[in-house]
């Protein structure tokens, strides 16, 4: 749309001098010289001058200047024609940068406690005077978390931890010396030279994972631990459960 106004200056002939500001914010100029030839007969010749190139609407088509006698000066408006049908929206523009962090969100609920490792043990030998050179095998098993090995006789500590162990061995026909070894170090021994006659200790370790513990008899003059009906040869053991993970001390 555009509004223009023009100042007339009229003696014989009129000279008219037009602004127009179009919606594209373009100035125009325009230049009108008219000419009175008779009374009441007018021809106007007209320059429009435009400052910045202009994209216009269909624009109507002047005014007429009227002239009236005796009047110097005359203004009028033009207004220009109806506006065309809006334009196809633009492209999509591109995706503007990241927002920053939210805020931290609300403590969640506790989650369930790890259920603690559990290793027990406990088992009889299933024949009497064993060899010397190797640990006591405990083949009648009477209970076994897993961490015993029976035919080695050897138990391998699951976790850091303090462990309890126990054995109970009877002993007839020869006397026993046994002791229990944590990972190749003697820990406790026993002597027996009564017949018959009992073997027995109770030690509690610290271990770390993977230790081992087992029982080994000295030579075969002094390997008299039995396996009979009436009396049994056991070893037993088991973790603590509530000092898992506890340091060494
Ligand atoms: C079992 O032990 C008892 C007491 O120590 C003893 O009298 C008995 O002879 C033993 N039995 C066997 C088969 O060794
Ligand atoms: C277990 O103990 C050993 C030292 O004895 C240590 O190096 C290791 O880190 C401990 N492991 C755990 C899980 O506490």
């Amino acid at each position: 749309m555009c509004v223009c106004v023009c100042v007339c200056e009229c003696v014989c002939a009129c000279v008219c001098v037009c602004v127009c500001l179009c919606m594209c914010v373009c100035v125009c100029v325009r230049v009108c010289v008219c000419v009175r030839v008779c009374v009441c007969v007018r021809v106007c010749v007209c320059v429009r001058v435009c400052l910045c190139p202009c994209v216009e609407r269909r624009c109507g088509t002047s005014g007429n200047v009227r002239i009236k006698g005796g009047q110097r000066f005359q203004r009028f408006v033009r207004h220009t024609g109806d506006g065309g049908v809006d334009g196809a929206p633009g492209p999509e523009g591109q995706a503007g940068p990241q927002g920053g962090e939210g805020p931290m969100g609300f403590t969640g609920a506790p989650g369930p406690c790890s259920p603690a490792i559990q290793s027990a043990f406990s088992a009889a030998t299933a024949s009497s005077f064993p060899p010397p050179n190797r640990p006591v095998a405990f083949t009648m098993v009477l209970y076994n978390q897993g961490n015993f090995n029976p035919v080695m006789g050897i138990y391998r500590a699951p976790v850091n931890g303090t462990y309890v162990f126990s054995y109970n061995l009877a002993v007839k026909d020869k006397p026993l010396m046994v002791g229990l070894y944590h990972n190749f170090r003697p820990i406790v021994r026993t002597t027996v030279t009564s017949d018959p006659g009992v073997a027995s200790q109770q030690v509690v370790l610290h271990l770390s994972r993977g230790d081992e513990v087992w029982l080994l008899v000295k030579d075969t003059a002094t390997n008299g631990m039995i396996a009979a009906g009436e009396n049994s040869s056991t070893f037993s053991g088991f973790l603590q459960p509530a000092s898992q993970g506890s340091a060494k001390l």
